[in-house]
């Protein structure tokens, strides 16, 4: 049977595949972990469907899925962060059905999801949970059979088959998972693989405080240097990213909700406010809380003539990008990934800011549509941090073969000596050895005997 995909250009292939290639040389754990699949087989017989941002890494990780004997499929987890050349070489080189076009519309998006659920996969993946969510509209029955659970999805095609549990890679991902838990509408185990701490505190912090930058870098060219960036949430994205611009030399404004990341943002240094307050001073605006409408039209009416605003959380609805539509006078893109955006300017402004009293319309500018700046605008994580991210992302459909029958309808995390592994084994390809424990500090740390 030929195989089914939904790609851009097939011709980009061989420019996709050199990339690939380049950054599977950056991925020393998820390549050793590749190296285990390809002999212990533990996929073999199953189908494994993602949804993630196709990227040269998530190649890389599909390649070991498959290595591991899996047949596996690879959809967008996000329309703008499709590369083209990568989607081509998967399925040239790869042999990887890819269901993905950078730029595709809602309706072509939700397309793809539902390809990717037609090879009836067995383990799912996803960045956003929008395909556990597209699996949720099957029926899907759950036989207790003594301690043992086995899920069996039933399509609308009348096809079923067994279903052994789903992975989600992000923080807003597991924040929908743990609500669908809650409500009881969750009917499959989910592992967070956001949760493990050799995700999210590289991945969130390192790779998001570089990427995002890289993204505004790349579609604007400004320098960094003595710009005032507000950086809306301090959470584990939002550290990374404070830190990286300071250390660029921009001053930074934190706004959060949340007292003691205000707190930590203070003792780290930054000038916190709310965003109303903020407005006036910011010329770059960089929302990653995985909130909605953390900048208002409001905001953006107050906000400095030339002010730029990016989002790098995962949904695209942390800026009112629909109300801007709504009340620009007109846009243009001014640059790839650039939209300049004229807007009214407000009555109060223009009384306290002398410079601006003759003209009644400012500018604006988006980046990336609003979506996530570091992946619409430029390749997302290096893949030096995918690498952990990754190699969890394999262990985790491990986890789910080895548990078979074991799990609830649940979200769970990976095991910490997962974690610990992931850990130990990118400290060995950096070179890096640490100090063990010696007998007398393992019983002195389980004990309560030896104090003052
Ligand atoms: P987190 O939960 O550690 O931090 C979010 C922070 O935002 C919290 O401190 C929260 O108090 C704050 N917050 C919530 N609503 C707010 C509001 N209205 N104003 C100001 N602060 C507010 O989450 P994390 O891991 O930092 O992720 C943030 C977002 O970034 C999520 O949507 C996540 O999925 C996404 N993400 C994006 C990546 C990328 O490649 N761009 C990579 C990893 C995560």
């Amino acid at each position: 049977m030929t195989m089914q995909y939904d790609i851009k250009n097939i011709k980009l292939a061989d420019r996709g595949k050199k990339k690939i290639e380049w950054a599977t040389s950056r991925m020393p754990v998820l390549n050793s972990i590749k190296e285990r699949f390809k002999k212990e087989k533990p996929f073999k017989g199953l189908t494994i469907a993602a949804c993630l941002h196709v990227t040269t890494e998530t190649a890389n990780l599909m390649a070991t899925l498959k290595s591991g004997g899996a047949k596996v499929v690879l959809s967008a987890s996000n329309p703008l962060s499709t590369q083209d050349d990568t989607a081509a070489a998967l399925v040239q080189h790869y042999k990887i059905p890819v269901f993905a076009i950078h730029g595709e519309d809602s309706k072509t998006y939700y397309r793809h999801l539902t390809a990717a659920l037609d090879i009836q996969p067995n383990i799912t993946m996803d960045d956003g949970a929008d395909l556990i969510n597209e699996l949720h509209k099957f029926e899907i029955q759950n036989s207790k059979l003594q301690t043992n659970s086995k899920f069996q999805i039933l399509n609308s095609k009348n096809e079923s088959w067994e279903f052994l549990g789903s992975s989600e890679e992000t923080t807003t991902g597991v924040i929908r998972l743990r609500a669908m838990e809650k409500h009881r509408v969750l009917k499959v185990p989910v592992l967070a693989v956001n949760d493990s701490d050799t995700k999210h505190f590289f991945d969130n912090r390192y790779g998001t405080g570089q990427s995002t930058i890289d993204g505004i870098i790349r579609a604007t060219n400004i320098l960094i240097a003595g710009k005032t960036f507000v950086v809306a949430g301090y959470g584990w994205c939002g550290r990374g990213l404070a830190a990286r611009s300071k250390g660029m030399g921009a001053h930074v404004i934190v706004t959060e909700i949340d007292p003691v990341r205000a707190l930590e943002a203070v003792m780290d240094g930054y000038q916190v406010m709310p965003m109303k307050k903020a407005l006036r001073h910011g010329d770059v605006f960089v929302t990653v809380t995985g909130d909605k409408s953390v900048i208002t039209v409001d905001h953006l009416q107050h906000m400095k003539d030339g002010a730029i605003i990016a989002n790098s959380g995962h949904f695209d609805v942390e800026i009112e990008m629909k109300e801007l539509e709504r009340i620009a006078k007109s846009k243009r893109e001014i640059r790839e990934n650039v939209v300049e955006y004229q807007i009214r300017n407000q009555k109060s402004e223009i009384r306290n800011n002398p410079k601006i009293q003759n003209s009644k319309f400012k500018k604006i500018y988006v980046l990336g549509e609003g979506r996530l700046v570091n992946l619409a605008a430029a390749e997302g994580h290096p893949s030096e941090v995918m690498d952990m991210s990754f190699a969890n992302q394999a262990l985790a459909a491990e986890w789910f073969v080895k548990q078979k029958g074991t799990v609830k309808p649940k979200v769970y995390r990976l095991p910490q000596k997962i974690d610990r592994n992931v850990a130990g084994l990118k400290l060995k390809a950096m070179g890096i050895t640490i100090d063990r424990l010696s007998k007398e500090q393992k019983k002195y740390l389980n004990s309560w005997k030896e104090g003052t």
